[in-house]
């Protein structure tokens, strides 16, 4: 394991202890119900508002996925595997919903706007499914959303393509719910089939 997949791995690692925080609060919420009053201060929140450019170029926000779960990866367009793989899992996910798959946006947040301007992500996403939109923004943006899913993403030097740059990032697939919160999480390795199964348990 290279210096790189450690950091990667740490920051893997960071998110699922947050998540387990996450979860832990809910639990203990729950168990709590009774009139003692709700402490949640201190619980991680993962998500939140978010302003970006689609792949037409058009400004969206996450309120205009209200009514809809988002299923919401974190890449960019010249990573070699991983981000193909995930979106291939995440698209997948969807279509196997059948006639829910339409109450369910797949969104594929670049953490490299630099290079992944809405042209760019207009050839994209399209290769992985036609229901997949691609959102990118200024460098604020993206890290204002990536800090709200606590997602890490770092620049790092590619000798090995022809590319300048690669992008260490976190990989995780998240599930928000029609109100915009957060649902759950899939780590990398998920079958699409088992995305689907989980999606749907959320369905009701
Ligand atoms: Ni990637």
């Amino acid at each position: 394991m290279d210096k790189r997949q450690s950091l990667i791995w740490m920051a893997v690692l960071i998110v699922l202890a947050l998540l387990g925080l996450l979860i832990a609060g809910l639990i203990s919420e729950k168990s709590a119900q009774a009139p003692a009053p709700v402490v949640s201060s201190g619980t991680p929140q993962v998500g939140g508002p978010f302003t970006l450019t689609d792949e037409k170029g058009a400004t969206v926000s996450d309120a205009d996925f209200r009514g809809k779960y988002m299923l919401i990866y974190f890449g960019f367009t010249f990573c070699p595997d991983v981000c193909p793989t995930e979106l291939q899992v995440m698209t997948g996910a969807v279509d196997a919903l059948g006639a829910d798959a339409d109450k369910v946006q797949p969104l594929f947040i670049t953490v490299d706007p630099a290079r992944d301007t809405a042209d760019v992500m207009a050839t994209y996403v399209p290769q992985f499914s036609p229901r997949l939109k691609g959102l990118t923004g200024s460098d604020a943006q993206i890290a204002a959303v990536a800090k709200e899913f606590h997602v890490f993403y770092e620049k790092a030097p590619d000798d090995s393509s022809s590319a300048d740059y690669s992008m260490d990032h976190s990989s995780i697939v998240y599930l928000m719910g029609p109100d915009g919160k957060f649902l759950t999480f899939f780590p990398p390795g998920t079958t699409p089939d088992a995305m689907a199964a989980k999606i749907k348990g959320f369905m009701g």
